[in-house]
């Protein structure tokens, strides 16, 4: 059993106990101090945060998101760093009106469905053994069997459905959870272990502007869990959809949100968006190329942006040039192992927007 020792978080003046072979962002999540994160496995950077007391392994944080000069300047990643003594931290933390932060537990679970939904993606829907809260477009931690590592993937599915979850997860060709686990057999009946939820790309509800979700491939996940929850639970949202994907056979949910649209009352539009064929009734080119044919201005909306990370900076600049801030503009990028070793992953600091 490994030793417990105590976090200070300042400026909230808390503190969190935080075993010697946990990160330091995990014993905050899980004792409701939720403190800037994004993708928790050492890539992104968000978790950056001042050591002001005390000792930390730094653990597997990217070279690029912790530089060497920044370690010896007493900054860490708490997304990777364990407590090697009690540890004073300082955090940017920023109060946001309206929005409620659940912590994080782990489930035990099992596979109720697995189905191919397009190509080299898989729809899985997993049963938990109690209700997982959430806010809609948060993500969970899977543990790879055998592994000893996690992969997060988005919850498509909405809070008001807490005992079932369901993903969609894309092939990445060698991928250890997605190749090698995902895809190589796992099945119904298989037992999950899951914790969550993480992240703070999730539906800002209190605000009334009309909302743009833009999303590549499997990050249509978190905006599906978005659409589900406004209209399911009648919020007045009205809502622009647009995925993109390669060619017809890449998309997925087509039917289910083209029969969205049409009970939404136009409350809902749906723009599938193909880049590399053309299909009848499908908008051509990149998922940018639409969203800038159909908005003269994005002024006065909010805007969720998920998927690959060139996708997401790629609309990013579209909606800061269609004159969207970036207090309005919320992103997801889904990383990988692979980003984690070159520079891609680091965002500008003008944008903290999860
Ligand atoms: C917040 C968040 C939410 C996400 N949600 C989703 C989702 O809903 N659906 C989804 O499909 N994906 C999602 N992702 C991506 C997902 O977490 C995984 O990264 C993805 O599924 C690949 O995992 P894997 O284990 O199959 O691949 P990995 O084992 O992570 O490997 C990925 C690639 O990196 C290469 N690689 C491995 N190690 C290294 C190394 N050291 N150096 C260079 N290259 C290396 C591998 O060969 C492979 O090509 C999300 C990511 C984040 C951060
Ligand atoms: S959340 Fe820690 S580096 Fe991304």
């Amino acid at each position: 059993m490994s030793q417990t020792y105590t976090i200070t978080v300042e400026p909230l003046g808390v503190e969190v106990a935080c075993r010697g072979d946990q990160n330091i962002l995990d014993a905050c999540l899980r004792q409701g101090v939720n403190l800037p994160h994004a993708c928790t496995h050492g890539t992104c950077a968000t978790c950056k945060v001042d050591v002001l007391d005390g000792e930390v392994d730094f653990g597997d944080a990217s070279g690029f998101a912790l530089m060497e000069f920044e370690r010896t300047e007493g900054k860490a990643l708490i997304c990777t760093a364990v407590p090697q003594s009690d540890v004073t931290i300082e955090a940017d933390v920023e109060e946001e009106d309206g929005v409620v932060f659940h912590p994080v537990t782990d489930f035990a679970g099992t596979v109720a469905a697995i189905e191919d939904c397009a190509r080299d993606t898989r729809r899985v829907l997993i049963d938990l053994d109690h209700d997982i809260v959430f806010n809609p477009g948060q993500y969970v931690q899977v543990s790879i069997p055998g592994h000893g590592v996690t992969r997060s993937w988005s919850m498509a599915s909405p809070p008001g459905q807490p005992r079932r979850v369901e993903l969609n997860i894309r092939r990445t060709p060698g991928g250890l959870g997605s190749d090698g686990w995902v895809f190589a057999g796992l099945a119904v009946g298989d037992p999950v272990s899951l914790s969550g939820p993480y992240g703070r790309f999730f539906l800002r509800d209190k605000r009334a502007e009309p909302v743009i979700l833009i999303g590549g491939g499997t990050g249509l996940a978190p905006l599906k869990a978005m659409i589900r929850h406004v209209l399911e639970t009648g919020l007045p949202h009205q809502l622009y959809l647009y995925h993109g994907a390669r060619t017809r056979a890449d998309l997925y949910d087509v039917e289910f949100f083209q029969r969205l649209e049409a009970e939404s009352d136009g409350r809902f539009r749906y723009r599938p968006v193909l880049s590399e064929e053309d299909v009848v009734g499908m908008a051509s080119g990149f998922v940018t190329d639409a969203v800038d044919a159909d908005f003269e201005t994005c002024k006065g909306h909010t805007a969720y942006l998920c998927g690959p990370p060139p996708m997401v900076e790629a609309a990013l600049g579209l909606l800061m040039r269609k004159r969207l801030f970036p207090r309005d503009i919320y992103r997801e990028d889904f990383f990988d192992a692979a980003d984690k070793a070159n520079d891609s992953a680091i965002r500008s600091p003008l944008i903290r927007t999860s």
